[in-house]
């Protein structure tokens, strides 16, 4: 995957001979030691396609250049903050077809939210959705949202996967996959999965600390985000590009022939729970659920809460249900605090969110589930 890069970023140069001699050379430690008098042999080794690397391609010039950049590149390109960060959401046509007895869609509930919630509006130009069938993808365009279509050959991820099946499973690794490219190209993303509320901008709760490569929601919060031996949650969380964490990724990757019957979220807490932070030097935190919530475990204040997960739920239609009480919540609680009279205060302090009935009641009736 180095080759379209190094091509790319060679023609920005508007040399072809400059492109001649760095294949001739091939070194890629050549290579860096001229474009890149910043860069540190001791910091990522084997991976320099870094985010100083990549500045003289983000600005392609000619069209040569353009015709080379692949879809994913370009699409990277076009979500991506000045910095190389992006929100990636993975959506099938489980999340966007509605049904003849249905009002609303997960999708759509999904960016309810960034129109509903604080400093979030502006998020959705940084969103990439990643489509894994065509009605996901022709629903994205229809949004005028930023799309990907993440192909896979020989399998139909459309419909709602029941929770542990084969088909459900593939698509989990698939995503991993996928997003392991994403890292690989020097992207920083936060992933958040589509049953996700965004209620506040999470950068704004997310550490700044560039020493933190990942920062991962979890399903109860103990007090000590440094703990190894959490419930961490794959459903949000976010992740710098870096040699290490590509080699996180890599790791899980590997795994997926290896673990049958399980999720990758479960082979990730195996990985994790077997050392795999301290063997890759990665600094990992765990997010509060005060911030990070979801059912499992509420947010405790209104004031703070950041988003808000449906897990601990088993079927797409609790989720929309419970979800939609979750919007109902936050906007009752906006409207309180919108007028300022301070015997409100207090009534923030003990606002309470409604029951996730529905969801709390999936477990016990049939078995269709999230994706
Ligand atoms: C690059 O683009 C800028 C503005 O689009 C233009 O002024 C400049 O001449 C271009 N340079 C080359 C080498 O094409
Ligand atoms: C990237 O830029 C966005 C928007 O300016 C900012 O909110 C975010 O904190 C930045 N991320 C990092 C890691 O600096
Ligand atoms: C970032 O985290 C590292 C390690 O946890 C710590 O040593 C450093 O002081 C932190 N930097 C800032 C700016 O907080
Ligand atoms: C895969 O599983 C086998 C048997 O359980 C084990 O011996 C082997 O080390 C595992 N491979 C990896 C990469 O973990
Ligand atoms: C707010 O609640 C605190 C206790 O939590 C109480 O002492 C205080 O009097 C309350 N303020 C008002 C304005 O009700
Ligand atoms: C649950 O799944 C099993 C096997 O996958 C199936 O036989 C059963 O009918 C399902 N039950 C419901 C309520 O869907």
């Amino acid at each position: 995957m180095d080759d379209p890069k190094k091509i790319k970023c060679s023609l920005s140069f508007g040399s072809n001979l400059a492109l001649i001699f760095l294949f001739l050379m091939g070194t890629t430690i050549l290579y860096l030691s001229i474009w890149s008098p910043s860069y540190s042999l001791t910091n990522f080794p084997f991976f320099p396609f870094q985010r100083e690397q990549l500045q003289p391609c983000q600005l392609p010039n000619s069209t040569a250049v353009e015709a080379r950049q692949d879809k994913l590149e370009l699409a990277l390109a076009k979500a991506s903050m000045e910095n190389k960060t992006v929100i990636i959401a993975v959506v099938n046509r489980a999340y966007v077809d509605q049904d003849v007895k249905a009002d609303t869609t997960m999708l759509d509930i999904f960016l309810d939210s960034f129109w509903l919630g604080e400093d979030t509006k502006k998020l959705v130009d940084h969103l990439l959705l990643v489509a894994v069938d065509q009605t996901a993808y022709d629903r994205c365009r229809f949004l005028r949202l930023n799309c990907f279509r993440l192909e896979t050959d020989g399998v139909d991820f459309g419909g709602e996967k029941t929770f542990m099946s084969q088909d459900f499973i593939k698509m989990m690794w698939r995503r991993t996959l996928f997003l392991l490219e994403i890292l690989k190209r020097g992207y920083s993303f936060i992933f958040t999965d589509m049953d996700v509320m965004w209620l506040r901008n999470p950068f704004e709760r997310l550490s700044k600390n560039e020493t933190e490569d990942l920062q991962i929601s979890t399903d109860l919060f103990f007090g000590d985000p440094w703990k190894e031996d959490q419930f961490i949650n794959t459903g949000f969380y976010y992740i710098r590009s870096n040699i290490k964490t590509i080699a996180l990724f890599g790791k899980w990757y590997s795994m997926r022939d290896n673990s049958t019957g399980q999720k990758e979220q479960d082979v990730l807490r195996g990985l994790i729970k077997g050392g795999i932070i301290g063997r890759l030097g990665l600094n990992v935190r765990c997010l509060d659920t005060l911030y990070f919530s979801g059912f499992c475990q509420d947010s405790k204040d209104f004031r703070a809460v950041t988003t808000v997960h449906a897990n601990c739920c088993k079927s797409i239609t609790a989720k929309v249900t419970d979800l939609r009480a979750v919007l109902r919540d936050w906007k009752r609680f906006k409207e309180i605090t919108s007028h300022k009279q301070f015997t409100i205060v207090n009534a923030t302090e003990t606002f309470r969110w409604t029951g996730h009935w529905r969801c709390w009641n999936s477990w016990s009736t049939g078995n269709k589930t999230k994706v």
